[in-house]
């Protein structure tokens, strides 16, 4: 039987990737065979060193999202760097708790340009690579908090939302060109920055509505962003997986 394709060769850009899970995505990715490329708001040199020592070329940059200019700026000079962009990942998200009463339109804007417009900049900028090449595939990382919301979670729960109809109106428009659009929408997961700033109780409370009874790893997310961006991803497009232990009610 013939090997299914996977990465190789492929230039994958994972937004926020210099901590949280996307510091898990971009080895995972790289093993697979990318190049990466990283915009965050930290320097990513960590995760440029990982991705150097599995034998693939990383390209990083400091990159405020919530700024038109630099999200539109980082992607040209991917494409200058590696001459095509096959693979786009927006992971970076803004998601600070925020009660309805005390929010205001200029923090209710700043989730929107990180949450949503990052990600339509970034697509609308290498959607003409991807469809030169005949070939692409964009993953927006999602939320299960948009199916169970929780005081606080407003403007998060809003623009993930947001981020769902992005795919799937992305996907009406490329998905016929070869570029498939998904969501991936992980549930509560532990990461050293998760782990550091939410209570345990949170934890606990969110095992005990999953199927699975244990807390979700960023390895469980590696596999399904594996296949959502490899060539095996063919026929699937304008879909949200939920990737979350099971989070049904
Ligand atoms: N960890 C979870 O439990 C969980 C659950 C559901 C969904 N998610 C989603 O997964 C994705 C990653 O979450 P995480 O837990 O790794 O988050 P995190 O906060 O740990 O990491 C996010 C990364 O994005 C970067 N970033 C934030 N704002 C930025 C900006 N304006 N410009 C550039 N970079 C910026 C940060 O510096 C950081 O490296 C997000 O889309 C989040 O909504 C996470």
């Amino acid at each position: 039987m013939a090997a299914y394709p996977t990465h190789s060769g492929r230039v994958a850009i994972i937004t926020g990737a210099a901590g949280g899970l996307g510091r898990h995505f971009a080895p995972a990715l790289a093993a697979a065979g990318c190049d990466i490329a990283i915009a965050d708001l930290a320097p990513a040199d960590e995760v440029v060193a990982q991705v150097e020592a599995l034998g693939r070329r990383a390209y990083s940059e400091i990159c405020d999202l919530s700024d038109a200019e630099q999200v539109t700026g980082f992607a040209n000079r991917v494409l200058a760097h590696f001459g095509r962009c096959d693979i786009l990942v927006n992971n970076a998200a803004f998601m600070p708790l925020i009660p309805l009463s005390e929010l205001s339109l200029a923090q209710f804007r700043k989730f929107e340009a990180i949450n949503v417009e990052a990600p339509l900049l970034l697509a609308q900028a290498l959607a003409p690579s991807m469809l030169k090449h005949g070939y692409g595939r964009i993953v927006q990382i999602t939320s299960s908090t948009v199916g169970s919301p929780m005081p606080g979670f407003l403007s998060y729960v809003t623009t993930k939302m947001a981020g769902i109809g992005l795919v799937r109106a992305l996907a009406a428009e490329l998905s016929d060109k070869g570029i498939m659009v998904n969501g991936l929408s992980p549930g509560l997961t532990k990461t050293a920055e998760s782990e550091k700033n939410l209570p345990p109780a949170l934890f606990e409370a969110v095992k005990g509505k999953q199927l699975i009874k244990r807390t979700e790893v960023p390895t469980d997310l590696c596999g399904a962003l594996l296949f959502l961006t490899s060539e095996s991803c063919n026929f699937i497009t304008g879909q949200n997986l939920n990737c979350d232990g099971g989070h049904l009610f």
